[in-house]
């Protein structure tokens, strides 16, 4: 053998060394999956549905994270009255200083600090003055994170996906339910200005029986996922390891909402699918440097994946996930009904009744008067001009102190952060079977069959 036959050797030694060993990962991952399908854990304390806050008269806010997301909402919840931040928490300390700095120019109190190690957070959980914890961290901490802070009796709201595994859906409930603490999704896209007006227009039964929803995440996250700061940080990383829809939420939960999924409906089962991996490698031929580490990498994630969800009541969810091809963003967020459908991007509408054209689609702003939500009919102002993704941002937050100090139960609780997340994980285990059929946990245990009402 050359010495030339035999590096190529040890190099293709090695390259079949960490196959092997992501196949291993994957199988591992995998197969706890299909356990905790199989046999989901012991409950570990009675259901926080319809759970209400205690009444608080002033929100005392810690945040996990201040990168992109984090920062970005500071001055949404600093513009929402009744709320103070206290504490805040980031290993990157330019990020820190930054988020001090736009606290004291609003001419806010400092929040006390912790930036010393990963686990610091620990430190903010313990804290006497933080009632309600908002998470922006990088996906594999929320799980840590949330268990953190309700361990420590404190509710918390995470970024999404609020979990990425089975097992962290679960840990999640378990946890709220142990400790008595709300866990929230901050789904942001439940509170947009057509979400929300659909949701009333659906509830007062202007679309007719449901049938059907579409939904996605479609958003060409190239350029961002290759940046070597922020998400370029660690959001690439997931399409090295798997296959499936890792963002699942922005999509379903106004879908769900509509179709009041854990509110007397439920998911059933889900198939999934995905096209081949191209997308990161063309735009890496064309945009990164021969010598960079990401030359090391194989992208696994299918660029579109596909998935197909049943409910309870027999309805189907197209469910969708794009991020690493060029394209205009779209969440599709299509609900179609007995007596007509509404479909975004751009808004329109069509239903039957007297005085529709046939086969037209109208201007959502045709129903605007009738059933335009009640919280943008409140503060609807403050939210374009705080302006996060057209005023949904605020339009959440504000909920959010609104339901802590009114002693309100959250729109959005652990039961919705598990189900809307688990996809993630589902997809995942549906694609590597050839698309075979796989049921999802009820994280309810049963309490789906509750019709309240969805934010109410
Ligand atoms: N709802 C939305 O519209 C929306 C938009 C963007 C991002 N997000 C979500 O927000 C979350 C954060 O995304 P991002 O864009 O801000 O990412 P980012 O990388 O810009 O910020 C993450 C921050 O977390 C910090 N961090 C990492 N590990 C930490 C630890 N152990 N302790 C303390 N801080 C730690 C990082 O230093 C960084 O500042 C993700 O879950 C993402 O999916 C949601």
């Amino acid at each position: 053998m050359s010495q030339h036959d035999d590096k190529l050797s040890r190099r293709e030694l090695l390259k079949s060394a960490t196959i092997a060993g992501t196949a291993l990962t994957l199988n591992t991952r995998l197969a706890k999956a299909e356990e905790l399908l199989a046999e989901p854990p012991a409950p570990s304390g009675a259901s926080m549905m319809n759970v209400k806050f205690e009444k608080l008269n002033t929100v005392r806010l810690g945040i996990i994270g201040v990168g992109g997301r984090g920062l970005g909402m500071l001055s949404e919840w600093m513009a929402v009255e009744g709320l103070e931040v206290t504490a805040i928490c980031d290993i990157d300390k330019g990020q820190i200083d930054k988020t001090l700095k736009r606290i004291e120019k609003a001419g806010k109190k400092a929040p006390a600090v912790y930036s010393k190690n990963e686990r610091d957070f620990e430190n903010l959980c313990k804290r006497d003055d933080v009632d309600f914890i908002y998470i922006a961290t990088p996906w594999d901490w929320h799980v840590p994170m949330a268990v953190a802070a309700m361990n420590n009796g404190k509710h918390c709201g995470l970024e999404v996906p609020a979990a990425t595994t089975v097992e962290g859906c679960w840990e999640l409930v378990n946890t709220s339910e142990k400790t008595r603490r709300h866990c929230m999704i901050m789904e942001n896209c439940c509170y947009g200005w057509s979400e929300m007006l659909v949701l009333n227009a659906v509830k007062a039964g202007l679309l007719g029986s449901l049938l059907h929803g579409e939904c996605a995440y479609n958003h060409d996250l190239r350029a961002i996922l290759n940046e070597n700061r922020s998400e370029g940080i660690w959001r690439r990383i997931p399409h090295t390891k798997k296959n499936g829809n890792f963002y699942p939420t922005h999509g379903l939960g106004p879908v769900s909402n509509y179709m009041g999924i854990n509110r007397g409906d439920k998911y059933e089962y889900l198939v999934s699918m995905s096209s081949p991996a191209l997308g990161l490698n063309e735009y890496r031929e064309k945009k990164v440097p021969k010598d960079d580490p990401k030359w090391k990498e194989k992208y696994l994630c299918g660029d579109m994946n596909t998935s197909l969800i049943k409910t309870n009541k027999g309805r189907t969810i197209m469910l969708q996930h794009n991020i690493t091809t060029p394209r205009p963003y779209d969440r599709i967020n299509l609900i179609q009904g007995t007596k007509g459908l509404f479909r975004d991007y751009p808004d329109r509408i069509f239903v039957e009744e007297e005085g529709s054209k046939e086969e037209e689609f109208v201007s959502l702003k045709k129903y605007q008067t009738k059933y335009e939500h009640e919280l943008w009919q409140a503060a609807g102002e403050l939210a374009r001009k705080n302006g996060g993704h057209g005023g949904m941002d605020y339009i959440m937050v504000y909920r959010v102190v609104q339901c802590l100090r009114e002693g309100l139960a959250p729109d959005m609780d652990v039961y919705d952060a598990a189900a809307w997340s688990v996809p993630g994980p589902l997809s995942e285990l549906s694609v590597a079977k050839g698309s075979t059929p796989v049921k999802f946990p009820d994280f309810t245990r049963g309490k789906w069959q509750d019709t309240r009402n969805v934010m109410a």
